[in-house]
């Protein structure tokens, strides 16, 4: 099948690249000329195209998937899902598989707040309230976090020890005040079926991390993350991959930090443990059968090293041209 996969320069795509690159017929695409993946496939299936917040991103898409004749369009970039989620119709009129979950469900995992709010009750969550002067001043032990609810990339997170660290806090409810959580932090890669079956969830623990990348990681079977995952997944409506986050708390529960509705970094580890999520959603795409129940995996751990890529500037200059 012909796929084509955005954020080219990222580890997500990279990791697509690698389990479906064999089988498949890849197009790579990024706003930058210098982004790795691009190079790894042949030079007609390469793509530049605007950022994710372009107004043109949708229609330059549209126009690559009927001149190409993409079969399955995967976005990896956070900023593209929603854009991209919100064309969706326009993609199947004209025969293309998407992938990724539904804009509503894209909408609660981009706000904090309302994924805490839509899964309270169901799933463990932490002590959790908007950061205001109210609940500032009702703060009475510490420590605490704080969070933006709109944040990524661990910007703006903070432990706050003593009330000093609140008062820097912007009180206007864009941040979350948290009840602390001391205890291990997995990151579980779901799969969820076109019909809502959670067939894939493996919790992976992050051991080393080297400018946002994982370099050493390991999976581990800890049932208790695995259902909350499975159920944080069925409550806000995933489709295909995603990412679910758990951390546990002073009381041992492992409560829900967030969840990144898209491809991560560290998706070989995966499935090498057993799980091939790209396969999956390929097989799927094609109809071919996918299991109907959560998918076993053994605990498996990876470090990962650095590896070249040459090729000639001719092939840098032509993607810089105007396209
Ligand atoms: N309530 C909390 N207590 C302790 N640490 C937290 C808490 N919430 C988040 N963290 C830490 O901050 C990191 C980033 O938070 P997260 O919710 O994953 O947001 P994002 O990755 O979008 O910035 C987490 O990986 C975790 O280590
Ligand atoms: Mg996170």
């Amino acid at each position: 099948m012909r796929l084509l996969m955005t954020g080219a320069g990222g580890a997500a795509a990279i990791s697509v690249w690698k389990s479906l690159a064999a089988e498949h017929e890849l197009h790579m695409a990024d706003m930058d000329p210098l982004a790795t993946g691009l190079y790894l496939v042949p030079e007609g299936q390469r793509l530049i195209i605007p950022r994710g917040d372009d107004p043109r991103l949708v229609d330059v898409l549209l126009d690559a998937c009927k001149a190409r004749r993409i079969e399955v369009l995967l976005p990896t970039v956070d900023a593209e899902l929603f854009p991209v989620a919100m064309a969706r119709d326009k993609f199947e009129a004209i025969g293309v598989t998407l992938p990724i979950s539904p804009a509503e469900c894209l909408r609660l995992c981009r706000d904090k707040q309302l994924l805490l709010d839509a899964v309270a009750g169901k799933v463990p969550v932490p002590g959790n309230e908007p950061l205001t002067q109210e609940s500032a001043g009702r703060v009475s032990s510490f420590p605490r976090f704080v969070k933006p609810r709109l944040g990524a990339g661990s910007r703006g997170v903070a432990r706050i020890d003593r009330r000093e660290d609140l008062d820097k806090q912007p009180k206007d409810g864009s941040v979350m005040l948290q009840e602390y959580l001391p205890g291990e932090e997995f990151s579980v890669d779901v799969y969820v079926r076109r019909d809502g079956i959670v067939v894939g969830a493996v919790p992976r623990e992050r051991m080393k991390v080297d400018s946002g990348i994982a370099v050493a990681s390991r999976t581990v079977d800890v049932p208790e993350v695995i259902q909350a995952a499975v159920r944080t997944a069925e409550i806000i409506g995933i489709r295909g991959v995603a990412n679910v986050q758990f951390k546990r708390a002073a009381d041992g529960v492992f409560k829900l930090l967030e969840v990144n509705p898209r491809y991560p970094g560290t998706l070989p580890l995966t499935a090498a443990a057993g799980v091939d999520m790209p396969k999956l959603m390929m097989d799927e795409a094609m109809g071919r059968p996918v299991p109907d129940r959560l998918m076993p995996f053994k605990e498996l751990m990876v470090v990962r090293y650095w590896t070249e890529h040459y090729f000639d500037p001719k092939e840098w200059k032509a993607l810089c041209r105007p396209q």
